[in-house]
């Protein structure tokens, strides 16, 4: 066939918007986060739990709630077919956050019974049909916890709410992120929020017509999420609106003050927030958020959570009070690498990624002996990436300095000498090193 009749080239697929792949160079950071994550979780004695990556689309809306942003506009949902001609079609939904599903697993698998306090991590991909921007993504993963019991196993405690924010703390300066604040606000009780919402729904009648479309709505249907627009043409009438820490019960406020006296005990610090209400219907008493200025611009919020006290319920399980949390697995990553690389400006430090050698045969000739040398320090531990002996010496210089510390040079005289040519990046400095001697050499900086 000649060129004129080839049939035309297809257009070369590309993952989904707002999906993206994780390559080897980004890897190994995520596996050192979720290990610090399940190192410090078996520490405060949480157990992992892995749940279905898709539910009932109901399991969203009657837990996260029909009003909110993620289940009226966020979800992707889909009609799964009938098994059986009577059967009705169900409707299906990839889990936008995992809470719903942990509380609906604990109800299932009749976890109350045991009269304990649970405490369960996750780390899984979650899904939302948002505009993708940095740090928003439509899979992102999160790493979250929750702790949940009935009342008898101590629950409702504000000792378990500042359990888990002193956690967080621990983990953020474990994983060494800077300047992180933790918001702290509390909604009150169900009850409150009833009265609370009656206050709300007054106050927003007056500036309800200067208000955007989506909270003109909400103003009859949910007046509490009007305080999670975002709209900037907005926020100033919101600003103006009764304060949800203004109208909590004696009740709310006292559980709210402990939370916060134990938190000054651990020397956890907390900025007060009386306007996060967090965008999810489940939330009662403590909620929060950790914030971050570094690396994520307008997505600033790396991670959150609060207490559900009556989700359970919700979902049709007995009472079981409970409280946690859910980090951006993706935006804790973008944190520490725009982290590293202030770092690197600063003290023009290399990155940590790089191989501890690159072995460069001279010659074809040369190709297993550097195979058999590069086995050879893999197994004591070392980095090694393997050139091949029909580059030239030039290429090879390039590509081992854009992977590895170090160059090994191995032509005819070195494979019979057993003494290796080293060149060292950093200093520019090259020796000559027998054989014994190079995992040493290599393993220094
Ligand atoms: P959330 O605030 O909806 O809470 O999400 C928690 C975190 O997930 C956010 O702070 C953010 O870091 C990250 N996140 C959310 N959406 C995206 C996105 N599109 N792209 C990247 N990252 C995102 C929850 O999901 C609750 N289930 C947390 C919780 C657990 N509350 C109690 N227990």
């Amino acid at each position: 066939m000649t060129d004129s009749k080839k049939a035309p080239a297809r257009p070369a697929l590309k993952a989904v918007r707002g999906t993206r792949d994780l390559l080897p160079d980004q890897t190994p950071l995520w596996n050192h986060v979720e290990t610090t994550a399940r190192n410090l979780f078996a520490r405060y004695g949480f157990g992992e739990i892995r749940t279905p990556v898709f539910e009932a689309t109901e399991l969203f809306a009657r837990g996260v709630g029909e009003e909110t942003d993620i289940v009226s506009k966020e979800m992707f949902t889909w009609e799964d077919r009938a098994r059986a001609a009577s059967e009705k079609p169900q409707t299906l939904t990839l889990r936008p956050e995992n809470t719903a599903g942990v509380v609906r697993a604990y109800i299932e698998h009749q976890f109350a019974n045991s009269g304990a306090l649970q405490k369960l991590y996750y780390i899984g991909p979650q899904f939302r049909r948002e505009r993708p921007q940095r740090g928003r993504y439509r899979q992102f993963w999160q790493i979250g916890a929750e702790v949940i019991g009935p009342p008898s196993s101590g629950s409702e405690s504000p000792l378990r709410d500042a359990e888990i924010l002193e956690m967080l703390a621990t983990l953020l300066d474990e994983l060494g992120i800077r300047g992180w604040q933790l918001e702290l606000n509390s909604v009150g009780s169900a009850q409150d929020r009833v009265h609370y919402n009656e206050t709300l729904r007054a106050a927003l009648q007056p500036i309800r017509s200067q208000l955007c479309a989506d909270c003109q709505r909400r103003a009859d249907t949910n007046p509490l999420r009007v305080l999670d627009c975002k709209v900037p043409e907005d926020q100033p009438l919101i600003d103006t609106l009764p304060r949800i820490a203004d109208h909590i019960s004696a009740d709310s406020r006292a559980h709210f003050d402990a939370v916060r006296a134990a938190l000054d005990a651990c020397k956890v610090p907390y900025h007060l927030n009386p306007r996060l209400v967090r965008g999810l219907d489940y939330y009662t008493r403590t909620t929060f958020e950790f914030t971050v200025t570094t690396g994520l611009g307008t997505q600033n919020a790396l991670l959150g959570g609060g207490r559900y006290d009556g989700l359970s319920e919700m979902l049709g399980g007995p009472r079981a009070p409970g409280i946690g949390f859910a980090i951006g697995e993706d935006r804790l990553i973008l944190t520490l690498q725009a982290q590293q690389q202030e770092d690197a400006r600063t003290s023009g430090a290399a990155s940590a990624n790089l191989l501890d050698a690159y072995i460069a045969p001279l010659t074809p000739a040369q190709n297993p002996a550097a195979l058999a040398l590069a086995r050879e320090l893999r197994a004591a531990n070392l980095k090694i990436e393997v050139g091949d002996g029909s580059f030239k010496l030039r290429k090879s210089f390039e590509t081992a300095n854009s992977l590895a510390r170090h160059i090994i040079l191995l032509g005819e005289d070195e494979a019979g000498s057993e003494l290796y040519t080293v060149k060292t990046f950093a200093s520019g400095e090259q020796v000559k090193v027998p054989r014994a001697n190079l995992p040493e050499l290599l393993a220094g900086v």
